[in-house]
């Protein structure tokens, strides 16, 4: 036996539940809750438990074992001196609930990583507390809600998303009660001025958008776009899923942006996958901190007597914002996220500016990589950028629509061809502007010997035959699977149970 899903659910072996202290007699539970047999649980000895965590391992494809260049979600090496700084024992062993005088050095750190994200955003109050980018823009935008409610603009119910949105920004949105205004953008895939012109009034509370935006493109006119929200009296909201691109040398704040969401478990390192567990801290200008969720970390300035003034100047301490809309996680949050966080800007410090240079510089050469590989093996006609651009930032968008006319060979083919090649395909299908869309991130981490392989091998799979590709991915632990049906019906469970 290998792993858990063979085992055959024999007695006797692995860990032994102590006898309970009470006589089963003396227990009363409700009838309906009372099992009418045993569970069949596997009960494995402690070799086979190490087989099965490691023969699941073998089957999952992670940043460790391969080039993961899945744009928009900015999958990076997570250095291994963070998890090393995140499991010190001052700083794992340590609960939120312990009394102040025991947290100075975690709040220390909190709130150094409130003050660096203030700075990298050009805002000035952040909040660690939210767990994910989307719960980030929640956050953000029911602090504008309330805003507005507080000076009584409740006519403000519309918030503004381009079509090249990620379906978050929506999302998050409805969640506040919002009514989506969607623009179209403009052919070259950056926003339209004019549409948007044509949707601002007083009824918009919000405008959500990304810079660069889901194409990969700078939205040059984003000043502007922030003065026609500004002017009717609106807020701009920063999606930080791409952060990668403008760390160091631009920020939202210079953009016009009222509030921003960061996802540390993109831009800074930490490990991200599967849904979690991520860290979505947002940042807000003056006027939307009051709104925050508390508590915050502070720093007391000098009070009390003589004696006690140098040790004041350093308190640090939990406070309330005045009119919190209440809490979205506990305390700060994924504190294991924020620490590790942490360690990787200390470490990069001013490189982080470097770090963004080089993210872009290396989409934009892997962008070129592709273009020169593919037309080298001839198959250049079979794919297109997704947007014309001299420049891509962190990432770029092309589009397979020319290989699904030529040979019916989809984004989809393609994206499976380069699972059986052993990398993690890119992005496929969005932003849903670009038809036949293939979105890819390398991040900086990547060297260029692995972007000019990866470009050869993305030549190589257009020149596999249709047929081949339609069968993909064949070297997988899961085969191609029928997605919609996978969405609709879920299955979370190994059968074992009805065997
Ligand atoms: C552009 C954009 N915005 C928002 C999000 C949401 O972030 P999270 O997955 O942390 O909720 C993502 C996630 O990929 C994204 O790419």
């Amino acid at each position: 036996m290998s792993h858990l899903f063979e085992h055959n659910g024999a007695k006797g072996q692995g860990y032994s539940q102590p006898a309970p202290v009470l006589p089963a007699s003396e227990i009363t539970l409700p009838s309906g809750l009372i099992r009418k047999a045993l569970p069949r649980w596997p009960r494995l000895s402690e070799p086979e438990m190490v087989r099965h965590y490691t023969w699941l391992s073998k089957r999952n494809f992670g940043i460790d074992t391969g080039f993961y260049p899945l744009g928009s979600c900015t999958m990076k090496h997570n250095p291994r001196v963070n998890e090393v700084i995140a499991q010190i024992p001052g700083i794992a062993d340590i609960h939120p609930h312990q009394p102040e005088h025991h947290l100075q050095g975690l709040l220390s750190i909190f709130h150094e990583m409130q003050y660096m994200l203030e700075v990298c955003a050009g805002m000035d109050q952040v909040t660690l507390q939210p767990v994910a980018g989307a719960q980030g823009e929640f956050t953000a935008v029911r602090c504008i809600q309330e805003y507005f409610r507080l000076r009584g603009e409740v006519q403000r119910t519309k918030v503004i998303v381009p079509d090249s949105a990620h379906g978050t920004n929506p999302a998050s949105a409805a969640m506040c009660g919002f009514e989506i205004v969607e623009i179209p953008s403009r052919t070259d895939g950056r926003i339209d001025l004019d549409a948007l012109r044509a949707v601002a009034d007083d009824t918009i509370a919000v405008m959500m958008i990304t810079n660069p935006n889901t194409l990969g493109l700078f939205e040059e006119d984003i000043l502007e776009a922030s003065s026609i929200v500004h002017g009717v009296g609106g807020q701009m909201y920063y999606d930080g899923a791409n952060f990668n691109a403008i760390l160091g040398i631009t920020s939202p704040g210079l953009m016009g942006f009222d509030a921003v969401h960061f996802n540390l478990h993109k831009t800074f390192s930490q490990p991200h996958g599967g849904g979690g567990p991520g860290s979505g801290p947002i940042g807000v200008k003056e006027h939307l901190a009051q709104f925050l969720p508390g508590p915050l970390v502070g720093k007391r300035a000098a009070a009390g007597d003589e004696l006690d003034a140098a040790v004041d100047e350093n308190w640090y301490h939990w406070y309330q914002p005045t009119h919190s809309i209440g809490k979205v996680q506990q305390w700060h949050g994924n504190a294991g996220a924020i620490i590790r966080c942490w360690a990787y800007y200390r470490r990069y410090g001013r490189g982080l500016r470097t770090m963004s240079e080089h993210a872009v510089l290396n989409a934009n050469y892997l962008r070129h990589a592709i273009h020169k590989a593919t037309k080298e093996a001839g198959v250049d006609s079979l794919v297109v950028d997704g947007a014309e651009a001299k420049v891509a930032k962190h990432e770029f968008t092309l589009s397979l629509a020319p290989a699904k006319e030529a040979h019916g060979i989809s984004a989809m083919d393609v994206a499976k061809g380069l699972l059986d090649m052993g990398y993690m395909a890119p992005t496929v299908y969005f932003p849903l502007v670009v038809p036949e869309c293939m979105m890819v991130e390398p991040t900086e981490t990547e060297s260029k010997d692995t972007l000019d392989t990866f470009a050869t091998h993305f030549a190589e799979v257009l020149q596999v035959d249709a047929e081949t590709l339609h069968a993909a991915p064949v070297t997988t632990p899961v085969r191609r699977v029928d997605e919609v049906y996978a969405a609709r019906n879920l299955c979370l469970r190994h059968p074992y149970d009805e065997e």
